[in-house]
């Protein structure tokens, strides 16, 4: 019978089809796309990171997506939440654990070592861009595939340098118009690290039945994240606790000093936070976290995106990027004294505060002129000028497949030209174009034949125009800064 079974009229009638599903594939819990309507940002931020590296002088490398889950136990710490919790790894069949990369700094290590980087010119400083993965709850700023700028400083130990990363982050964030803050602590040597523990092991000992759960967990394997912890109750017990600062060596103390010289001589605002520890086992000397600098200090904090519930992350300061000194992970690696330093910044909480502070982005070649077309002949000669355009280096958009000048002028103002260009059938006939300044409205008449020189000339008077606003807001920057000192 097959397909067809009989009806009462004994004619055969088709089976039906079983139900095609339509459920559409969904995300993975904790990912997400990016999408077009954010891509104006993140080309920002790519732009800003591509600047701030040339300003800086940092070479770009890339480390595999994919490395063995030995080297993050090694670098990152045994007992780090990272490692203990959010490493998506997986054994391959020839028995070699793996792991998508949680971080930067350990595969750039790897690398350094692996390339022989030690026989460069020293320091080396290396920057790098792409996606890092960690099983974290997905929460407020929190993403299983997440995005990092890092920037890493290797072979040199020199105070200078801690600032001078501090001074190419907060450029990086003053590129995209984010006011932001250091917090910044020294965590000293590793001998200095190991007195502390045994310190605070001590003063916690009495109290640990006041401990929140985490914490105990903490307490037994790695005291130093008691001091991270956000539940009221351990703050209380925090604030008598022994303070690193105080056990500090000399060496380490010499060396921080001088960083926050340095800071001070490039600008860089900064705050001495001494319960900063950082979640990562391979810090020594200089540690810091970034954080915006909340200019509307009643305001909530807004960086709150794809979040599930309003839950602890939602009026919990979040760190926009971290980092600090590391001078004793490559000796570890190879026996060798590679003194080095770095940092990561989490690009996913740097673009929601853009969208949610709703800062306008500037972004490098965007279009400032929009060519609008009517009709079927127009679009032909369109269709010539716009490549002229864009061979002469002048950025300009259209959408020459639609004709309604309407449409295509409230496209231009929605992408914010400062010029349309508009060739309707008598400019056709009469060799000309129309101008049209969108910011006022105002239309004038230029033959067609001038048009690169006239756009030209226009564009490089806007440019001129915009340094000069320019100019003005950084002198009045200026202006407070000294009227504040007085
Ligand atoms: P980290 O503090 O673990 O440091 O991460 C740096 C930044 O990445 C964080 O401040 C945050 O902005 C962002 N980030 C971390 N986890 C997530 C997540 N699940 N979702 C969204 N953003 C996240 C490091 O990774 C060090 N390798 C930094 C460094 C470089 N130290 C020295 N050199």
């Amino acid at each position: 019978m097959g397909m067809f079974k009989k009806n009462a009229r004994n004619t055969p009638t088709p089976k039906p089809l079983p139900k095609l599903s339509h459920k559409i594939p969904s995300l993975v819990r904790g990912m997400h796309d990016l999408l077009p309507e954010d891509e104006k940002y993140w080309r920002a931020v790519r732009e800003a990171a591509q600047k701030t590296a040339d300003r800086f002088g940092y070479i770009y490398m890339e480390t595999p997506i994919l490395e063995e889950t030995g080297l993050f136990v090694r670098a990152v710490g045994a007992t780090s939440d990272i490692v203990q919790k959010e490493m998506f790894s997986f054994t391959e069949p020839s028995g070699v654990k793996l792991s998508l990369r949680p971080e930067g700094t350990a595969g750039v290590a790897r690398a350094y070592l692996q390339h022989g980087m030690v026989t460069m010119q020293q320091p080396v400083k290396l920057w790098y861009y792409g996606p890092f993965f960690r099983h974290e709850r997905p929460q407020a700023g929190r993403y299983r595939q997440f995005h990092q700028l890092g920037l890493e400083v290797l072979g040199d130990g020199h105070p200078v340098l801690d600032a001078d990363v501090m001074a190419a982050t907060h450029f990086f964030y003053q590129q995209l118009g984010l006011p932001v803050y250091f917090e910044v602590n020294s965590l000293g040597l590793p001998q200095t690290r190991k007195n502390y523990r045994v310190a605070l092991i001590k003063y916690y000992r009495a109290k640990k039945k006041h401990l929140c759960e985490d914490c105990v967990v903490r307490y037994a394997k790695n005291p130093l994240r008691l001091l991270d912890c956000k539940n009221p109750q351990c703050q209380e017990l925090m604030a008598e606790a022994p303070v690193l600062m105080d056990a500090l060596d000399e060496e380490s103390k010499n060396h921080f000093t001088q960083v926050l010289e340095y800071a001070d001589a490039a600008n860089v605002p900064y705050r001495l936070n001494p319960f900063l520890v950082r979640g990562l086992d391979y810090y020594t000397k200089t540690v810091f976290e970034i954080f915006y600098d909340k200019p509307e200090a009643t305001e909530p904090v807004e960086i709150i995106e794809g979040q599930e519930k309003k839950d602890e992350g939602a009026d919990e300061k979040i760190a926009l990027g971290g980092g600090g000194r590391y001078d004793t992970l490559l000796k570890e690696f190879s026996g060798r004294e590679v003194p080095a330093l770095g940092v990561g910044l989490g690009l996913e909480r740097a673009v929601t505060l853009l969208k949610s502070k709703n800062i306008k982005v500037k972004l490098f070649n965007e279009p400032q002129i929009y060519f609008a077309q009517l009709g079927d002949e127009a679009r032909k000669v369109a269709m010539k000028l716009v490549q002229q355009m864009r061979q002469a280096d002048i950025a300009v958009a259209e959408r020459l497949s639609k004709d309604g000048l309407k449409q295509q002028l409230e496209y231009a103002s929605k992408i914010g030209v400062y010029y349309a260009i508009i060739l309707g059938q008598k400019e056709l006939i009469d060799g000309t174009l129309i101008l049209r300044d969108m910011e006022n409205g105002i239309q004038e008449t230029i033959n067609a034949d001038k048009l690169l020189e006239e756009v030209q000339k226009r564009l490089s008077a806007k440019a001129r125009e915009g340094l000069k606003i320019q100019a003005t807001i950084e002198n009045r920057v200026i202006d407070t800064s000294e009227s504040k000192e007085e």
